[in-house]
């Protein structure tokens, strides 16, 4: 029987049309064998090449004369999406006074003000050798801070936590102890105010018995970028999360393109979740490199 042409032509259209699809199914394998590994590969290179979103530290080891911390205000002004965790340091630590200098007390209350800023004040520990009596005192004038300041002067003058320098690396009974006592010191000052977050700063990285959860972040690394390059094997083992870490590397060449700047601080930011990147290759924390606003652009955000 024939079939009317308008029939074989809808036949013919449908078996074009299952032709079609079998070419379409083959096409949507090829493409899917090709897209999915390519699929898995790629998220992962751009984040690679972006870097994780980090904090900024920044190491103020400098006199508020007028003006002195005009760069810091400029750039937290500019950046309020960003976290800028700063370290005071009025006196190798708060001093011996109760309150640091009038010019300290003014701009630490502005600085505080920025909602982007956590203060922390500065404490030397020198390996753990420091007199620990010493170490608690200090502790006790910056939570203090925040008790003395009174209605004339206003509120604001508190840090948020507190960095230890020259923290030991390695591991002793007495050594654990030593840093396990003052971490519990700055957790249990009621004038420490938000998350009291400590930092260690060891400058290496420490054996992992001395690295207490109350740490919140340990510097494990605080040097030029030609050693950090040296010591990247090291850094790609460190045990635990991100978050844990910092890094402060300064001295970064100016040679260097923004381009492979930007690739070294993806790669950073990888181990690390507070960065300060530094130019300058002298006196790096008691003044403001001029390309300092373009670091803090650097940081993977
Ligand atoms: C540490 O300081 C305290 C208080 O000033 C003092 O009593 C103690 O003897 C000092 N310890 C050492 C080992 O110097
Ligand atoms: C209160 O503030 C004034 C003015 O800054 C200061 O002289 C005084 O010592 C403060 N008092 C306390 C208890 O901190
Ligand atoms: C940058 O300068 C250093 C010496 O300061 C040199 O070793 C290095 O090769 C230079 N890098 C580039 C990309 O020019
Ligand atoms: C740093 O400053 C110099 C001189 O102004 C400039 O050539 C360079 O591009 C700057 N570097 C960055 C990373 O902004």
């Amino acid at each position: 029987m024939k079939l009317p042409a308008a029939t074989t032509h809808l036949l013919r259209g449908k078996s074009r049309r299952l032709k079609w699809c079998t070419a379409c199914v083959v096409t949507i394998v090829i493409i899917a064998i090709i897209a999915i590994p390519l699929a898995v590969i790629l998220p992962r290179n751009s984040a690679a090449a972006k870097g994780l979103k980090s904090k900024i530290l920044v190491p103020l080891y400098i006199y508020p004369e007028p003006g002195a911390w005009d760069p810091l205000y400029e750039v937290v002004t500019s950046h309020p999406n960003r976290h800028f965790i700063v370290i005071l340091n009025p006196n190798s630590g708060p001093g011996s006074s109760s309150l640091p200098a009038d010019q300290y007390v003014n701009q630490i209350q502005k600085l505080n003000d920025f909602p982007n800023v956590q203060s922390v004040g500065y404490v030397r520990t020198g390996y753990a050798t420091r007199n620990i009596s010493d170490v608690l005192g200090d502790v006790a004038v910056y939570s203090g801070w925040d008790t003395s300041a009174n209605a004339t002067m206003g509120s604001g003058l508190a840090v948020h936590g507190i960095f230890f320098d020259e923290a030991p690396s390695e591991y002793s009974t007495a050594n654990a102890e030593y840093m396990l006592t003052i971490n519990h010191a700055v957790k249990n000052s009621i004038g420490i105010l938000g998350d009291k977050t400590i930092i260690q700063n060891p400058g290496t990285i420490p054996d992992p018995r001395l690295v207490d959860s109350t740490t919140d972040y340990s510097v494990v690394f605080e040097g030029s970028y030609k050693e950090f390059n040296e010591r990247q094997s090291l850094l790609t083992a460190l045990p635990l999360d991100r978050k844990r870490y910092s890094f402060v590397i300064h001295s970064i060449p100016e040679n260097l393109s923004t381009a492979d700047i930007k690739k070294f601080a993806a790669k950073a930011s990888r181990k690390s979740d507070l960065l300060s990147l530094i130019d300058l290759d002298a006196n790096f924390y008691e003044r403001f490199s001029p390309n300092w606003s373009s670091y803090v652009d650097i940081i993977p955000s």
